[in-house]
């Protein structure tokens, strides 16, 4: 497995630099000075225009969900940090196929192709309002897919089959127990040999009690929202280009609850080693906040 690239360095003996050898090295360090790759120049140009009333409108939903989502995991930032990391450290080429599970707004999203730019990014969400706003921002080649995680036949709505990697960020404490271990054994199936899954949230032990409740009074009081959830929900349902989607996601939501289930880190482990993951363990924790991987086998 390639964690990085070697450089190899080597001593030439050279001739002294002849003036025209001197002009055309100042000439390439001008041209490398000025010339901007044409990625990083699209994007340039795309910033200068100026977005449209409905861009505009979706991208302050999108911030003040992340702002939202900072107050609800005040380590987000350092977890999907990590996150990506371990990908990065078990992943051998730089376009990985990556399945985002609830990926809502597309907001982990972005960092992955922040990261990647060329990944096959799917993200995959039951509410429409959510993945509207991540129509906006993430690049059109993302697939995104309406999909409820309770329906074993999920994963048939896939673009792809073997993914190299599937995100859970704050998704599955919205399933009870029964279904996310059902979930954790298909997830298996759609993931290559040593393909990655990795689940960040909220996985509180309760042996440490005390020490989660002085790590949150050290780290202070979280950054306050400009909106809270339900001005963001309102705000959202008046929006002239959400509030008819709002209506929408009303049907699709109806009798969907969440069942607020966060055990222990173990348990997702000690699940996915009896769900014939090769490897399960924790890769990041911080106060209540835990990443578990696990690893499907290499073929
Ligand atoms: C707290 S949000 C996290 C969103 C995103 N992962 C992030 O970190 O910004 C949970 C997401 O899971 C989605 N979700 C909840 N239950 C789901 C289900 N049964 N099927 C598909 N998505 C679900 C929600 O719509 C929402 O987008």
């Amino acid at each position: 497995m390639t964690h990085g690239r070697v450089f190899r360095t080597g001593i030439r003996h050279r001739r002294p630099a002849s003036p025209t050898d001197k002009i055309a090295i100042i000439v390439i360090i001008f041209a490398r000075l000025f010339s901007v790759p044409s990625r990083i120049r699209g994007a340039a140009r795309a910033n200068t225009d100026p977005p449209s009333p409905r861009s505009a409108a979706l991208r302050r939903w999108s911030r003040g969900w992340d702002e939202m989502m900072a107050v609800y995991q005040p380590n987000r930032t350092a977890g999907v940090q990590a996150v990506l990391d371990t990908v990065d450290a078990c992943l051998d080429h730089r376009h990985p196929k990556v399945l985002d599970l609830g990926g809502g707004t597309g907001s982990v999203g972005h960092e992955v192709l922040g990261r990647w730019p060329d990944a096959s990014y799917s993200l995959l969400d039951l509410d429409p309002v959510l993945t509207s706003i991540a129509r906006e921002h993430l690049p059109p080649h993302t697939d995104l897919i309406h999909a409820d995680l309770h329906d074993p036949g999920w994963s048939q709505h896939l673009p792809h089959h073997r993914y190299d990697t599937v995100l859970a960020v704050m998704t599955v404490h919205y399933l009870p127990p029964e279904r996310l271990t059902q979930l954790y054994a298909e997830i298996r199936d759609v993931l290559r040999p040593g393909g990655l899954l990795i689940v960040l949230d909220h996985m509180p032990e309760p042996g440490l009690a005390t020490v989660n409740a002085r790590m949150r009074h050290r780290a202070g009081d979280p950054p306050r929202p400009s909106m809270s959830w339900r001005e963001w929900w309102d705000g959202v349902a008046a929006d002239p280009f959400l509030g008819p989607i709002v209506a929408e996601r009303a049907e699709i939501m109806r009798g969907q609850t969440s069942a607020e289930w966060n055990p222990p880190a173990h348990w997702h482990v000690d699940t996915l080693r009896a769900s014939s993951y090769g490897e399960a363990g924790v890769a990041w924790r911080h106060g209540a906040d835990a990443a578990v991987v696990a690893a499907t086998p290499n073929a």
